[in-house]
């Protein structure tokens, strides 16, 4: 369990009720949980910026019935093999298809992947959504 440090945290008394009234609608239980994972959000953001290794997701919706699409999508993650973890397709309906990559890689290069998946034609909608490695954060 790591070490917990006290610290004080001066602010304007209206920025402290906007907060405090935020973390209550978020279901916060104190103030240190929620500052707690400001920092973590804001730190993952920071690696993501600077290029370090992240974690995330990619979910694509794409259509079915886009009979070149399956062998693009395939192709361009055999390309990006080493981004590219675990894959998971699920036959929504009929016309549907929902993919979810699981990547890993620096944060600029997964973006550009997400961003390749999106554009091909057939591709309804996709995000990429990301988080740390958890080495780097306590
Ligand atoms: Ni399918």
């Amino acid at each position: 369990m790591p070490k917990l440090v006290r610290f004080g945290v001066s602010m304007e008394e209206g920025l402290l009720a906007r907060f405090d009234a935020l973390i209550r609608e978020l279901g916060y239980s104190n103030r240190s949980e929620a500052i707690r994972d400001l920092v973590r959000e804001r730190l993952v953001r920071h690696e993501w910026e600077a290029g370090e290794e992240v974690v995330g997701v990619i979910v694509l919706l794409y259509e079915h019935h886009k009979r070149e699409l399956p062998d693009a999508l395939i192709d361009l993650q055999h390309r990006h093999h080493r981004l590219v973890i675990a894959t998971m397709h699920v036959h929504l309906d009929a016309d549907n298809c929902l993919e979810i990559l699981a990547v890993r890689g620096p944060g600029p290069e997964l973006q550009r992947l997400a961003e390749h998946l999106r554009s091909l034609k057939g591709v309804k909608h996709g995000q990429l959504a990301v988080t740390s490695t958890g080495r780097t954060l306590p």
